[in-house]
Parts: C-alpha cells; sequence; structure tokens
C-alpha cells in the first residue's frame, strides 16, 4: 500500500517537473497573479471584508464603541526605507495618512482623537534637516486640515498640545491659523501632540499645583487625581480608551502617561503610512472583544 502510495506521489512529482520544464504552470501562474483581473478581484475581496468589518464594529453595543483613540505614528522612515524612498518622502506619506485616518475616525463617529506627532526627545535627537522636514509638514499638513470641508462641515476642533516654545515660529503660526478656524466648533476635537512628553506633561501639571497651593489657592488636601488631571494640556479631553501604536514597537515612549493608566493598548506591525482602514476597523474589533477592568 504505502510502495504504491510512493509511486504514485513520484509519478505527479515528475509530472509537475516536466510542466514546469515545459513553462505549461509558470507561465500562466504568473500571468494569472499580475493580471488586472485578479487584482481587482483581490481588492474587491479585501473592500468587502473591510466594509463588513465596519458594519460589525458599528452595529456593536453603543459603549462598546471607543470615545476616544489616540495613536502613536510611528514607522515613516522604515516605510521609506523598505520602499526604497527617500526619508522625506516616508513623512510626507505620514502625513497623507494622518489625514486618512481622520476621515475613518470621524466616519464612525468617534468623538476624540489624539495623536503623537513629535515629541521632546525626537527633538533632542533627531538631524536638523530632518526636524525641518518635518515642521514643513506640520505646516503644511495643519493648514490642509484646515482648509479641509470635512473638518467643517463635521463642526471639528483642532488643537495641539505641547512645549510650543520649542517649535520653530513658521509651525506656531500654523497652530494659531487652525485653532482659530476650528476654536468655534465642539462636535469633535483633534488633538496633536506636538514637541510633546508625557513626563513633562506631569512637571508642569505639578508646577501649576505648588503655584496654587503656594498662594493659598489649593490646600494639600485637595491635591488628588482629578486636581492633576484637570492642569494637563489634555484637560478637557476624557482618557484614551483605545491607544493604537503602528510599526511594531510595544512600548509607550512618552505619551499620555498619566491618561493612560486603564486604556487598552493595540499594536499593529504596519508602517504608519501604510496603516489601512482595515487595520484601524481590526484594533476596534479587538478592543470591543476585551473586557476593560480599569485596575479591578
Ligand atoms: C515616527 O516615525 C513619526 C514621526 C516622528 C513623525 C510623524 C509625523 C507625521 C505622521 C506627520 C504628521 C503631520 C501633521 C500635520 C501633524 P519615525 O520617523 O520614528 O519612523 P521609524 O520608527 O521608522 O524610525
Amino acid at each position: 500500500m504505502s510502495r504504491a502510495r510512493h509511486a504514485a506521489g513520484r509519478r505527479i512529482d515528475n509530472l509537475a517537473k516536466w510542466l514546469l520544464k515545459f513553462r505549461i504552470i509558470a507561465a500562466p501562474s504568473r500571468w494569472i497573479a499580475n493580471s488586472s483581473l485578479t487584482w481587482s478581484v483581490v481588492s474587491r475581496m479585501d473592500r468587502i471584508r473591510t466594509l463588513r468589518l465596519r458594519d460589525r464594529i458599528k452595529s456593536a453595543d453603543e459603549d462598546l464603541m471607543p470615545r476616544h483613540i489616540s495613536m502613536i505614528m510611528d514607522g515613516n522612515r522604515r516605510f521609506a526605507w523598505n520602499q526604497n524612498i527617500e526619508r522625506d518622502a516616508g513623512h510626507a506619506a505620514g502625513k497623507e495618512r494622518l489625514k486618512e485616518v481622520m476621515r475613518w475616525v470621524l466616519d464612525l463617529r468617534i468623538r476624540y482623537l489624539t495623536v503623537y506627532a513629535l515629541s521632546t526627545e525626537n527633538i533632542e535627537e533627531r538631524a536638523g534637516d530632518e526636524l525641518d522636514t518635518l515642521y514643513d509638514l506640520y505646516v503644511t499638513g495643519l493648514d490642509e486640515i484646515c482648509a479641509d470641508p470635512l473638518i467643517h462641515n463635521n463642526r471639528v476642533k483642532v488643537q495641539v498640545v505641547g512645549r510650543r516654545h520649542l517649535l520653530p515660529e513658521r509651525v506656531r503660526e500654523a497652530i494659531t491659523r487652525a485653532e482659530a478656524a476650528t476654536s468655534q466648533y465642539d462636535d469633535f476635537l483633534f488633538t496633536i501632540c506636538l514637541a510633546y512628553g508625557g513626563r513633562e506633561e506631569i512637571v508642569d501639571a505639578v508646577r501649576n499645583i505648588a503655584a496654587d497651593h503656594a498662594s493659598g489657592k489649593l490646600s494639600l488636601d485637595s491635591i488628588d487625581p482629578e486636581a492633576i488631571s484637570s492642569r494637563l494640556y489634555t484637560a478637557d479631553l476624557p482618557d484614551p480608551d483605545l491607544v493604537i501604536r503602528t510599526s511594531g514597537e510595544e512600548r509607550v515612549s512618552n505619551f499620555l502617561l498619566w491618561q493612560i493608566a486603564y486604556s487598552e493598548l493595540y499594536f499593529s506591525d504596519v508602517h504608519w503610512p501604510s496603516f489601512t482602514r482595515k487595520d484601524l476597523y481590526e484594533a476596534i474589533d479587538d478592543y470591543q472583544k476585551r473586557r476593560r477592568r480599569y485596575g479591578s
């Protein structure tokens, strides 16, 4: 029995080798793989799967939808290396992706979106020419965002938090323009963390508390978590429900340290410029399957 099976296996193997020799399989396979028809079938199936996922997360119980999503947009440079393009083109692709993600989040009617676009450590450690590229991108990006009809139709308030004095004047001016153009809105809040560090934010809050205590405005007994939360840059935001970090790194890198005490963390292997709508939905789907414990 087993000898017969071996013989049949050998015969199939030889037939496959013979077919490959005459390119009978390789040529049509290559044609199928490269054809626009296959591509269109595959992308259509992917689109259907994405829309199904969207329906599923939207039809879940209302309190299962995260109210506040925050994102660590990592992997612009690795994306550029992988694609064999310039580092700056990677950052530019990251900016374009951010505008897309903003659309997808708005479509889900998620009220708060917060993104980490530049840390205080980035300012200290990145080369001058890379920082200049990033600063130019923030200027263009902020101007594009606040000219976007989507922002105005959905009444999205745009705000930037962080140590602004560390940023060049052209960026500070763009921030002022974006904030002024959207200050009257309050349906959605889009927060961009620039020159931001979680520890620095806590230090600033503690300094504020110390000053209020010294001036007699705040007694020792009144210093509680609420006193700290209300002095953070993000005082007007609920804590994030879900933190998404792209590019495979599993750490929080000084992002919203106080605020993410009870957040759910989700790490995606995809580099930020390649992060798709489906990746976002998968993160939310995963979040909806978790049971939040809030430390209990
Ligand atoms: C981290 O990837 C990304 C940054 C330091 C910059 C992120 C900036 C944008 C996505 C543009 C944002 C635009 C606006 C308008 C706010 P990395 O450079 O550390 O890449 P790596 O992890 O591959 O080294």
